[in-house]
């Protein structure tokens, strides 16, 4: 006794069709057309797009950062992406100076234990490979492989806190690339925006539309290139993540021309939002678009979709790092170096793609699909279990009303801050029914904004070291 979606579009990242797909247990038994429905349960997806539920490589939840702690937990983040239709994330654990990735990993798994409610993997953050030549923190990496960690983040930004110099990022690159590891680099020049931030201050320049002119396309642009190019130097793969500007887009592809194994994604919010319309310099209202790499000029958009569509820019993430604007915004209110950076989008990612994206006429369905599941899954080694619609693969699926209308607001919304990014919006196209691992966890049509699962169902998912899919 199978569940049986029938009568729906299956959509791949290469065509869509007509097709029905039969669930059983947690995994996709079979895709084909007219299948029959004796013995199973049926659920009509007739006008409906059968997309794979979508993978979200960039979150941060319940992660302490600037002065406070992100406001969603794996509990809340996890319901908020599976009501938006996303039904994996990839975390991050950050590893502190001084202590071992290790202690990271134990604090991660900590944190999402009895609290995920859908699938979910981490990045291992590097701060420190320890005393010495840094062999020890180069065994662990051996370690966070077999745990099923494939993929090491390193901040270029942040100083003081996150941020690595070129020697500890270089020894980690060339580690990935024996190990088939990819590593996901924040590319920002740190040392130059910490001295631009401290002008700015002194000046007494200290409101959030300062934090966004702190942190200029420039030091983005720089950064991607020195990532790329010491990635190249030691033969690893690199994923630049949440880029958000042309010039460093620019030096992606410049780098991808020349051979270079580099990838990268951006964020629902640098296509959509912009310093002209969110930061203008006008309220401390702005403070709930402070988050890093900062808004953008508008005319930035439109190379950033293109890129989308011409395949040097991989993914759409979302950089989900929520703090309410109420009392944790508020720390930096006199001063934009105390705004605790991040802002939520979880929940929105897949509606403010498809209504900006796919009903706009710049992608396809097709190419949605590409960007938010099935990219995601291959460039981080776990293509094999999510991101299409296969016999075999786990039944992540999400059945998308192309028709259904929807008003952004957090008033309604399951992220735990106090506002959204894209409050009034109203955008077309949302998910209709979510199946996670072959369970109905979210039924928008029957309980709009309603998790149905049990919290805690969500299981670590262990990734396969394939250097990005370069390998
Ligand atoms: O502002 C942001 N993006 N906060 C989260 C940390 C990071 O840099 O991704
Ligand atoms: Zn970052
Ligand atoms: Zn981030």
């Amino acid at each position: 006794m199978g569940t049986l979606i029938q009568n729906g579009t299956v959509v791949g990242s290469d065509r869509s069709q007509l097709l029905d797909v039969l669930i059983e247990g947690e995994k996709i038994a079979k895709v084909g057309p007219g299948l029959d429905t004796a013995g199973h349960t049926v659920v009509d997806a007739t006008g409906l797009l059968v997309m794979p539920g979508g993978i979200d490589v960039h979150t941060h939840l319940d992660m302490p950062f600037g002065g406070t702690t992100s406001a969603d937990d794996y509990t809340t983040g996890t319901q908020a992406a599976a009501v938006g239709g996303t039904t994996t994330v990839i975390d991050f654990a950050l590893q502190s100076q001084g202590h071992t990735m290790k202690e990271a990993l134990a604090t991660w798994l900590k944190k999402s234990d009895n609290k995920a409610c859908v699938d979910f993997s981490l990045h291992m953050a590097v701060t420190d490979l320890g005393p010495g030549d840094g062999s020890q923190g180069l065994r662990e990496m051996e370690e966070m492989l077999a745990a099923g960690i494939s993929s090491f983040k390193l901040f270029m930004a942040y100083p003081g806190v996150l941020m690595i110099d070129d020697g500890l990022m270089f020894k980690v690159m060339q580690k990935a690339a024996a190990l088939n590891a990819l590593c996901c680099i924040h590319a920002e020049n740190g040392s130059a925006i910490d001295i631009v931030v401290a002008q700015m201050i002194a000046e007494g320049k200290t409101a959030p539309h300062y934090h966004a002119l702190s942190r200029s396309p420039k030091a983005e642009a720089e950064a991607t290139h020195r990532a790329i190019a010491l990635a190249d130097m030691a033969g690893a793969a690199v994923y630049i993540v949440h880029l958000s500007n042309e010039y460093a887009l620019d030096e992606l592809k410049f780098m991808q021309a020349r051979g270079a194994k580099a990838l990268a994604e951006t964020c629902t919010q640098y296509l959509v939002l912009s310093l002209e319309d969110q930061m203008p310099g006008k309220s401390w209202e702005e403070a709930k678009f402070v988050f890093t790499p900062p808004l953008r000029e508008k005319r930035h958009q439109a190379p950033l979709w293109k890129a989308l569509v011409e395949g040097s820019l991989s993914v759409v993430s979302t950089d989900h790092c929520p703090f309410r604007f109420a009392d944790q915004k508020e720390l930096g209110r006199g001063n934009f170096t105390k705004i605790p950076n991040g802002g939520p989008g979880i929940e929105n990612r897949l509606q403010i793609l498809w209504h900006f994206g796919v009903n706009a006429g710049r992608i396809t369905q097709e190419k949605f699909v590409e960007l938010c599941c099935t990219a995601p899954a291959r460039i981080f080694g776990m293509g094999k279990q999510k991101g299409t619609i296969a016999p075999g693969l786990d039944a992540d699926i999400l059945l998308w009303d192309p028709k259904a209308e929807y008003t952004i607001s957090a008033a309604t919304q399951c992220m735990a801050t106090d506002y959204s990014m894209f409050e009034g919006w109203k955008v077309q196209g949302n998910a209709a029914k979510v199946f996670s691992r072959g369970e109905l966890v979210v039924d928008n049509t029957a309980q709009p904004g309603k998790f149905l699962g049990a919290t805690g169902r969500g299981r670590f998912v262990r990734r396969e070291a394939n250097a990005g899919g370069f390998a």
